[in-house]
C-alpha cells in the first residue's frame, strides 16, 4: 500500500465527489437525446466549475485532448482557486465517460476523475491502448500481454482452480476484436460484449457480482489510466500498452515524455503513489445508478475511493433543483 500523501488533503476525498456529481447532472439533461457532443459539453463546463472552486493547484494531465482541439479541460489547463499557493495536483479526467451511450441512453456512462501528487498519473496521449485487466487476490504478473488471449485465460483459470470455459471476459464490441473475441470463444470462454464505456469494464472484474473475471481489449489509453487509478484502490491487476496508428500519434507521444513507445505498462506505472479516484453514475451500469429526477430532488449515486487506504465510500446524493 503506498504511503498517504500530504499533499491530498483526506478533505478532498469527498470533494472529489463534489465534481464528479456537478458533471454527472450536467450531462444527465441530455440522456438520450442523440446529442454526444452537448451532453459531453455540459459535463465539461459543471466539473470545470466545480474544479475551480477547489483550493488546490491543479494541472490536468488527462483532458478533453489538447489545447488546440479541446476549448476545456485541455490537456496541461489549469484548474482549483489556489493557483501557486495550493497543493499542487494532477488530475485525470473524463467528464461524460461513454458520450454515445449518454446519447443513446445506454448503460455505464460515468463522470470519472482521478488525481494524484504532482507526476503520479502517466500523460497519456489520446490513441489507442491495449489492455488487460483481473481483479484482486491472484498472483502476481499473471496476466501478460506478451501472451496470447489463450494463455492469459488460461493461466487466470489455473489460478482460480477453474476451466477456461468457465472464465468470463468483458470486451469492448468493436470490428477490430473479432479475431480475439472468436479465440475467446473457441476455448469456451463467455464474452460480455459493452457497446462503450471501457473504465466501467475494467473496474467491473474487481466486483464478483458482475461474474466477469478478465477485461481484454484495445480503448482509449486515457481511460486506461483512470481505470488504474481506480484498481490502485481497490486491488487488481492491469498492463496496458500504448497502439499507435501513424507517425502523428508517435509524435504526440514523445511530446509528452515517453521514449519506449512499445512499453507494457504495469499497473503502479500508469497510477502511482497514492492517488483518489471518484465518479458518479450518468446512467445506470455496473458499477453505479445513473442521475434520476424526481420532481424537483435530482439523485446521483458515486463511489469514491483512496490507494493509500483502499477506502471505497459509495455516496449517494439529493440535489435540489430549487434551491
Ligand atoms: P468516449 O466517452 O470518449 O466516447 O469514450 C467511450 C469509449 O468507449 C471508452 O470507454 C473507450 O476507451 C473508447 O471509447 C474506445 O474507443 P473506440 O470507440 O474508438 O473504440
Amino acid at each position: 500500500m503506498p504511503t498517504p500523501s500530504k499533499v491530498l488533503d483526506r478533505v478532498l476525498v469527498l470533494e472529489m465527489v463534489r465534481v464528479t456529481e456537478a458533471a454527472a447532472i450536467g450531462a444527465s439533461t441530455l440522456i438520450g437525446r442523440g446529442d454526444e457532443k452537448a451532453a459531453d459539453a455540459a459535463a465539461v463546463e459543471k466539473m470545470r466549475e466545480a474544479l475551480n472552486t477547489l483550493d488546490i493547484d491543479g494541472t490536468v494531465v488527462i483532458g478533453e485532448g489538447e489545447r488546440d482541439e479541446a476549448p476545456m479541460l485541455y490537456i496541461g489547463e489549469k484548474v482549483g482557486a489556489a493557483q501557486g499557493t495550493g497543493p499542487k495536483i494532477d488530475i485525470a479526467l473524463d467528464p461524460l465517460e461513454g458520450t454515445t451511450i449518454c446519447a443513446k441512453a445506454g448503460p455505464n456512462s460515468l463522470a470519472v476523475l482521478a488525481i494524484g501528487e504532482e507526476g503520479c498519473l502517466l500523460n497519456a496521449p489520446d490513441v489507442y491502448m491495449e489492455k488487460l485487466a483481473v481483479g484482486p487476490g491472484l498472483p502476481e504478473g499473471v496476466i501478460d500481454l506478451d501472451k496470447s488471449p489463450t494463455e492469459n485465460v488460461q493461466a487466470v483459470a489455473a489460478a482460480k482452480g477453474v476451466e477456461p470455459n468457465e472464465i468470463i471476459v468483458c470486451v469492448l464490441d468493436r470490428p477490430r476484436h473479432e479475431k480475439m473475441i472468436a479465440e475467446l470463444r473457441s476455448i469456451g470462454c463467455g464474452v460480455v460484449l459493452i457497446g462503450d464505456g471501457d473504465v466501467a469494464g475494467v473496474i467491473a472484474t474487481t466486483d464478483p457480482d458482475t461474474t466477469i473475471d478478465m477485461y481484454m481489449g484495445s480503448g482509449g489509453a486515457p481511460e486506461g489510466v483512470l481505470a488504474c487509478a481506480a484498481l490502485r484502490c481497490v486491488g487488481g491487476q492491469f498492463k496496458g500498452r500504448l497502439l499507435f496508428r501513424n507517425e502523428d500519434e508517435r509524435a504526440r507521444a514523445r511530446k509528452w515524455g515517453i521514449t519506449d513507445l512499445d512499453k507494457q505498462y504495469d499497473l503502479t506505472e500508469l497510477a502511482k503513489g497514492d492517488c483518489i479516484f471518484a465518479a458518479t453514475g450518468v446512467t445506470d451500469g455496473s458499477l453505479l445508478e445513473g442521475v434520476k429526477r424526481k420532481g424537483k430532488i435530482m439523485t446521483t449515486e458515486s463511489v469514491v475511493m483512496r490507494a493509500s487506504s483502499g477506502t471505497v465510500r459509495w455516496v449517494r446524493g439529493e440535489h435540489r433543483l430549487n434551491r
